[in-house]
Order: structure tokens, then C-alpha cells, then sequence
């Protein structure tokens, strides 16, 4: 008979423990207690049981897994310790008040899948030896204050899935390694200094779902492999200094897409009539651009289109057909904003807005060349909160049904040429009502 003996070597203290101590250390503030069981001196409670902290379940050999201090109100800075967690699956610090560096040794967590550091105060730059996290699938460091590049060795985790990186302080360009991540679904940059151009390499990305690049000095054009990912649902590089045109391909080759926004760039041509095809898109966001040309008469199939905001561009031409697209968009039946000031449109006001969604919220036509008088029709957008027509040639009187829009809080008609008075029903109602006239 083998007799078998089992030896348990009982350390004074594992390293686990002691590096759990030295990170408990590190922290000057914990408001709601959550370190006050994590303590040498009792030795009833294992480290296991401290709060946050989950271990493995074998045993003879019982490791920290996972630790999850997050919205603790903690005020201090990560240990270096914390490399020695070397068990490490998921380390969850986020939202709490941490500053000083990630540090470096962040990377000895070769099986950490799970990195939650936003919404704290970390400084220095993202450390360039997170290459040795090489099982990462989740990164999140959202809402901090990092500085410098992104490093190219985020680009040699081949696990990859998430990158949230939004409003920190980063600069120089996005580096063309991110295209390496063939299991990638997120990537966000939102607000940070980032420049130069959108690497071509980010079209090798096919299973990429959002691509936020919102908020940074990107310069140059979108990529055209871009348009070729099927599976994106979102793109959103509002906020740049991007120019090139619109595929005019776009709604055959994004058959997934949920939210297009390019605002506040310098994109110029002529709005795609493709997007019709995009059976699911919520938010076309195409404001602020060089766009000409006019409004494809086929974006009512558009039956999931919440936000459609041409507003600041170039389109229409002083014409009488220029507001014919309108009629389409009585099928967008969740349509909240339609927004199309600033541009160029001509033409009388058609009829048809009277069969518009009640689930209008915004209507802006203000900044064009509108002429004709206002719709009596338009009473039955019972949703509007907001009515701009001001900045157009409109003439007649103010259809006195507008006074009874209920949730009316802003009617904007100055610089027209209406005439008449303000209609007594506009005594029941709570607009701010501006009206100066060229002409009253
Ligand atoms: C963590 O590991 C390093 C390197 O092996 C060692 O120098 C350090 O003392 C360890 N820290 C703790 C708290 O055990
Ligand atoms: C030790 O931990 C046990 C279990 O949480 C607790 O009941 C006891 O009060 C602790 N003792 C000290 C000295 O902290
Ligand atoms: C963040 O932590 C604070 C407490 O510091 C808490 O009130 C808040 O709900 C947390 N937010 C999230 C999104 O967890
Ligand atoms: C950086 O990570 C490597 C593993 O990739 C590790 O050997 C090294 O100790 C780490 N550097 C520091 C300062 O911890
Ligand atoms: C990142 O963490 C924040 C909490 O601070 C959370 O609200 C957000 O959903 C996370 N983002 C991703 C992509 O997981
Ligand atoms: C970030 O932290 C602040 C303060 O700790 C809190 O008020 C806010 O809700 C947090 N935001 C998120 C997205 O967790
Ligand atoms: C990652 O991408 C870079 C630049 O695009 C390339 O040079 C490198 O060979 C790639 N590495 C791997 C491991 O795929
Ligand atoms: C997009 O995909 C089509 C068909 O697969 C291919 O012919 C075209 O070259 C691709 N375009 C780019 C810019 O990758
Ligand atoms: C925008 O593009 C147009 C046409 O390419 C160009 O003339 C103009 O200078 C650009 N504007 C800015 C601000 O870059
Ligand atoms: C685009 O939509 C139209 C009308 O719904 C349809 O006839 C056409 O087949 C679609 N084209 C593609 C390439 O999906
Ligand atoms: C609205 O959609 C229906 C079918 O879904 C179509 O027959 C009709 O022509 C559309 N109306 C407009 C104004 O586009
Ligand atoms: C509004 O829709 C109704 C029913 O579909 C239709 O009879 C009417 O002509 C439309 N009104 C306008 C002004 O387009």
C-alpha cells in the first residue's frame, strides 16, 4: 500500500497576502471599510474571505482570481505589489478616486483577462509592458488623466475584445498595430488629443461593432476599408478634422449600422441615397460638414431613425423641390430630432409635416431660404419641445393651433416676414417665443 503524504507548506504569509497587504497600504483613503477585514493580525479570517477578493477553488493551492474594490470611494495609488498577484484574472478598480501611475508591473498578470481602471485619477502613460498581459480580453482605463501615446503592444493581444480608452489626455497617432486584434468588437478613443491619420490597418478589424474616435484632431480621410467592416454598428468620428466624401456605397456594405456620425468635420459631396438601406440606423449625425447637393427622397424606409441632424452644411439649392425629402420621413415613426438649419434649402414648407411623428421632439429649419407660411397642420406634432424657423423668407400669420402645443418651450421665428399678431391661444402656452421681424 502507497502511503501518501501530503505536505502542506504553511508560509508565514503566501505572497498573495503579502501583496494584497502591500496594495491595502498604498491606499491612504477607504470611506465605506471595505480593506478593514484585510488584516495580519487575524489570522481566523484567510485572505480569501477578505472583501474583494475571490480565489480559486482548489484547496491545496488557494490563489487571488479576481479583486474587485471598484466604486469603493479609495483614495491612493496601485501598488506595484500587484504584479505579484500572479493568479490574477480580472482586477476591477474603477470609479474611485486613485491617481498616481499604472504601474509597470501590471504586466507580470500574464493571465488577467480583465483590466477596469477607469473613472479615477491615474497619471503617466499607459504602461508599454501591458504586452505581458497577454491573455487580456477587456481593457477599460475610461475617464483618467493618461498622457502619451497609445502603445503599440496593445496591438500584440491577440485577445483583445474591448478597448475603452475615452476622455483621457492622449496623443500622437492610433497605432496601426490595432490591427492585429482579430477578435476586436469595441474601440473607443473618445475625447483625447489623438492625430494624423485613421490607420488603414483598422479595416482588418471584421468583427469590429463600434469604432468611436469622437473628439480628437484625426486628420485626413476615413479609410476606405473601413466601409467594408459589415459588422460595424457604429461609427462615430464626430468632432475631428477629417475630410473625402461619403461611399456612396455605404448602406450596401454596413448592413449592421446603427449610428453614423461624421459631424463637425470637413466631409464633402453629396448625402448617399444607400442609407435608405440601412434597415437599423437610430442616428444619422452629418452637421457641421461641406455636404451639397440634395436630401435622398428615400430615407423614410428608414424605420428605426431616431436623429437625423443635417444641420451647418451646404445642401439644398435656394429651389423649390429641396424640401421633398419630407414627405419620405413620415414613415420614420420614432424620428426625436430633425434638424437640417444652416444649409440652403428652398422651397415652401410642404404640408406633409403635418404627418410627421408625434415623437418630435426638436424641429430646426432655422438659417435657410424657406418661404411660404407656416403649415396649420403642424399642431399635431403634440411631442415638439422646440419649433425653429427663425432666418428664412416665411410670410402670413402664425397658425394660431401652435399655441396649443403643450410641451412647446421654444418657438423661434425671427428675421421672416410673418405678419399678423400673436394668436390668443399663445396665452395657454409656456413658449419663449422669439419674433423679431425684418418686417412685422
Ligand atoms: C513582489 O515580487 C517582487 C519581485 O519578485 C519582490 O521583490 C517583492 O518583495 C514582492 N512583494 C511582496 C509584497 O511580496
Ligand atoms: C477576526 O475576524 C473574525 C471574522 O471576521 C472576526 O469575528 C473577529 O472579530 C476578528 N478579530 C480581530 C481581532 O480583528
Ligand atoms: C461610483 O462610485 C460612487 C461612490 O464613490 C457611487 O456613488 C456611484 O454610484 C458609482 N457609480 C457607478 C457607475 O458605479
Ligand atoms: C514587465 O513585464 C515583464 C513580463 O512581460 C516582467 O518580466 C517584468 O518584470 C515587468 N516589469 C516590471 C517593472 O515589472
Ligand atoms: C468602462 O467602465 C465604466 C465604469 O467606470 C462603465 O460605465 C463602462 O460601461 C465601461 N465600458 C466598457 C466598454 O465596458
Ligand atoms: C465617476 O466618479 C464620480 C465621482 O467619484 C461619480 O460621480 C461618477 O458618477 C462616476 N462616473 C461613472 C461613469 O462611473
Ligand atoms: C502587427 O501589426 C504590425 C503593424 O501593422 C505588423 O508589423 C506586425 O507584424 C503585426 N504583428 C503580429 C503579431 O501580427
Ligand atoms: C471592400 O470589399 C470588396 C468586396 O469584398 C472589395 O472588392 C474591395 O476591394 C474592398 N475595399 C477595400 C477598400 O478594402
Ligand atoms: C474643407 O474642404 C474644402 C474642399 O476640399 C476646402 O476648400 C476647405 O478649405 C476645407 N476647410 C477646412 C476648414 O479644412
Ligand atoms: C436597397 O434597398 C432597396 C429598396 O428597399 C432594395 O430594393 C435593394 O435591393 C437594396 N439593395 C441592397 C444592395 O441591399
Ligand atoms: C411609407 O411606407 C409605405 C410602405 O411601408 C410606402 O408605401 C409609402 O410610399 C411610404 N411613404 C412615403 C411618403 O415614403
Ligand atoms: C397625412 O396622412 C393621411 C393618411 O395617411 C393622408 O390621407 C393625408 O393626405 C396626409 N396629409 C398630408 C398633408 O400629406
Amino acid at each position: 500500500m502507497d502511503v501518501y503524504c501530503i505536505v502542506v507548506v504553511k508560509h508565514d504569509k503566501s505572497s498573495d497576502q503579502l501583496a494584497l497587504l502591500s496594495i491595502k497600504n498604498d491606499i491612504t483613503e477607504d470611506p465605506l471599510g471595505i480593506l478593514s477585514s484585510w488584516n495580519d493580525k487575524n489570522d481566523s479570517l484567510h485572505f480569501c474571505e477578505w472583501r474583494g477578493v475571490t480565489c480559486s477553488r482548489s484547496p491545496r493551492r488557494r490563489r487571488v482570481m479576481m479583486l474587485d474594490l471598484s466604486s469603493q470611494g479609495l483614495v491612493g495609488s496601485i501598488s506595484p505589489h500587484i504584479g505579484n498577484l500572479s493568479f490574477l484574472m480580472e482586477l476591477n478598480l474603477q470609479n474611485n478616486s486613485l491617481h498616481g501611475e499604472i504601474p509597470q508591473q501590471i504586466g507580470r498578470l500574464s493571465r488577467l483577462t480583465r483590466l477596469g481602471l477607469s473613472n479615477n485619477s491615474l497619471e503617466g502613460e499607459i504602461p508599454q509592458n501591458i504586452s505581458g498581459c497577454s491573455n487580456l480580453i477587456h481593457l477599460n482605463i475610461s475617464r483618467n488623466n493618461l498622457v502619451g501615446r497609445i502603445p503599440n503592444e496593445l496591438g500584440y493581444l491577440p485577445h483583445l475584445q474591448v478597448i475603452q480608452l475615452k476622455n483621457n489626455h492622449l496623443s500622437g497617432e492610433i497605432p496601426t498595430s490595432l490591427g492585429n486584434l482579430s477578435s476586436l468588437t469595441f474601440l473607443s478613443f473618445w475625447n483625447n488629443n489623438l492625430e494624423g491619420r485613421i490607420p488603414n490597418t483598422l479595416g482588418q478589424l471584421t468583427t469590429l461593432k463600434l469604432l468611436s474616435l469622437i473628439s480628437n484632431r484625426l486628420s485626413g480621410i476615413v479609410p476606405p476599408s473601413l466601409y467594408n467592416i459589415s459588422s460595424l454598428e457604429a461609427i462615430s468620428v464626430a468632432y475631428n478634422l477629417l475630410h473625402g466624401n461619403i461611399p456612396f456605397d455605404i448602406g450596401f456594405t454596413l448592413p449592421n449600422l446603427e449610428h453614423f456620425s461624421v459631424g463637425f468635420n470637413n466631409f464633402t459631396g453629396t448625402v448617399p441615397s444607400s442609407f435608405s438601406n440601412l434597415s437599423k440606423l437610430e442616428i444619422l449625425q452629418l452637421v457641421g460638414n461641406n455636404l451639397v447637393g440634395s436630401v435622398p427622397s428615400n430615407l423614410g424606409n428608414l424605420k428605426s431613425l431616431q436623429v437625423l441632424q443635417l444641420g451647418a452644411n451646404k445642401l439644398g439649392s435656394g429651389q423649390a423641390n429641396d424640401l421633398d425629402f419630407l414627405d419620405s420621413l413620415t414613415n420614420c415613426t420614432k424620428l426625436r430630432f430633425l434638424i437640417i438649419s444652416n444649409n440652403s434649402f428652398g422651397g415652401v414648407l410642404p404640408s406633409s409635416i403635418a404627418n410627421l411623428t408625434t415623437n418630435l421632439d426638436i424641429l430646426d429649419f432655422s438659417m435657410n431660404q424657406i418661404y411660404g407660411s407656416i403649415p396649420p397642420g403642424i399642431q399635431n406634432l403634440l411631442g415638439l419641445t422646440r419649433l425653429h424657423l427663425a432666418f428664412n423668407q416665411l410670410t402670413g400669420s402664425i397658425p394660431p393651433g401652435i399655441g396649443l402645443l403643450q410641451n412647446l418651450g421654444v418657438l423661434g421665428l425671427q428675421i421672416n416676414k410673418i405678419t399678423g399678431s400673436i394668436p390668443a391661444s399663445f396665452v395657454f402656452a409656456k413658449i419663449r417665443l422669439a419674433l423679431q421681424q425684418t418686417k412685422w
